[in-house]
């Protein structure tokens, strides 16, 4: 009998991290690889947080906390999502994880009846379907064509609710796409979600601030707000404040679901950890001003690798709205073979070859339910980016032209 538990046969293991792995065995060999599958900013941590941390512990604010999070977390939090998002919520409305993962996991762990389903948008972040099967529940995804920009239309949403539709997961600026949901576009969802009053909203935020160009951010719960009381909203520090080790999100919603997500983590983590917590109040409430600059560096990157990608023969890249990622459509380069005639079917082929060959590690599209795609993350230095471009480039122009029958 193994000792491994049946449900984990439902899953499988990140197939970023598994890049990343790969591209560290690689390096570890002395091979010099450009690693662009990071779904973290290149950035530090800024210093008034590492230093609110530091102070944490000189102040001895290293003892268990409330499950939920200290309270001057909670009203920083409280503070931030009326002042930026102008949705109201109590102390007892919010709750502190350990990252946003773990509120998103929190909340299909204390909601999901087994067989109960959960509408997915594909391309998406993978963690989800895999975190809903964990769970017990279903996830029924719902493919989002690039031609409309990898965005769900409410047909599409009207289609994949059933009896047993328990949530909505809904991720914007998304990861993989970049892909930002409009105003315009939330109440579209919105209209259909009015006809089914059983289904719940998960709002993934947590790209909140990387928005680029005349996009504009959006979120459920305020474009719509009779769905107030059936939203979690979702969101942290990791990418936006370049927290990604410190581990803090949170999510604010109905109280019924809030404590029961509380007594999750009370049994499991009990709570993040107290000095990312007060590093955290900082982030939140303190100095933000070098938010705008990463802003700019990171739209300044997506400029520069759209740019670069689409001189790649067999690749086209759309330019996304948010996020540090680009998804480009490799199915040009399917069906060619590399110069020892290895044959490219898929993207995890190309992925590999792009490894293998070129040296630069990005993630099959496959990794995020959706081919032919490969995601880049931009979160590089300008330098690197240049690059790893270069060698994309080139890699693309080295496969044969004339595609195998
Ligand atoms: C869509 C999405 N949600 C949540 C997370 C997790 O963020 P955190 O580091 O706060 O757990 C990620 C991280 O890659 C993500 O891409």
């Amino acid at each position: 009998m193994s000792i491994v538990a049946d449900h984990l046969k439902l899953i499988r293991p990140s197939e970023t991290k598994a890049m990343t792995a790969r591209a560290n065995a690689l390096k570890a060999e002395g091979k010099e690889v450009i690693t662009l599958s990071q779904g973290e900013p290149d950035f530090d941590t800024p210093d008034n947080v590492g230093e609110a941390g530091i102070r944490a512990i000189r102040d001895g604010r290293t003892r268990y906390t409330a499950v939920a999070g200290v309270v001057p977390l909670r009203e920083a939090i409280r503070d931030k999502l009326l002042r930026e998002n102008d949705l109201g919520y109590t102390l007892d409305q919010i709750t502190v994880g350990c990252g946003a993962k773990q509120i998103v996991f929190n909340a299909l762990f204390a909601s999901l009846n087994p067989g109960d389903e959960v509408v997915i948008p594909s391309p998406c972040w993978v963690s989800y379907p895999d975190m809903v099967r964990l769970a017990g529940g279903t996830p029924v995804m719902v493919d989002c064509a690039e031609a409309d920009g990898f965005k769900m239309k409410p047909e599409d949403l009207e289609r994949a609710i059933g009896a047993r539709t328990k949530w909505l997961m809904l991720n914007s600026p998304s990861n993989p796409t970049g892909a930002v949901y409009s105003e315009a576009d939330l109440i579209g969802l919105a209209e259909v979600l009015r006809r089914h009053p059983h289904v719940w909203v998960l709002a993934d935020d947590i790209y909140e601030k990387l928005v680029y160009g005349s996009a504009r951010f959006a979120t459920m719960a305020r474009a719509a707000p009779d769905l107030f009381n059936r939203t979690l909203t979702v969101n942290g520090v990791s990418k936006t404040n370049a927290m990604t080790g410190w581990r803090v999100g949170y999510g604010a919603g109905p109280i019924e679901l809030i404590k029961a997500m509380n007594v999750i983590q009370g049994q499991t983590t009990s709570h993040t950890s107290s000095i990312s917590q007060y590093a955290a109040i900082e982030a939140i409430a303190g100095d933000q001003t070098y938010v705008p600059r990463f802003v700019a560096e990171f739209e300044k990157r997506r400029d520069l690798i759209v740019a670069k990608l689409n001189l790649a023969s067999g690749l086209s890249c759309s330019v996304p709205d948010g996020a540090f990622y680009v998804f480009p459509n490799c199915a040009g380069v399917l069906g060619r073979r590399t110069a020892s005639s290895k044959l490219i079917a898929t993207d995890t082929d190309f992925a590999m070859y792009l490894l293998e060959e070129a040296g630069v590690a990005v993630v099959p599209g496959s990794g995020f339910l959706a081919s032919p795609y490969i995601r880049i993350s931009y979160a590089s230095s300008v330098e690197e980016l240049t690059k790893a471009c270069d060698r994309i480039v080139d890699a693309c122009g080295k496969l044969s032209e004339e595609k195998a029958a």
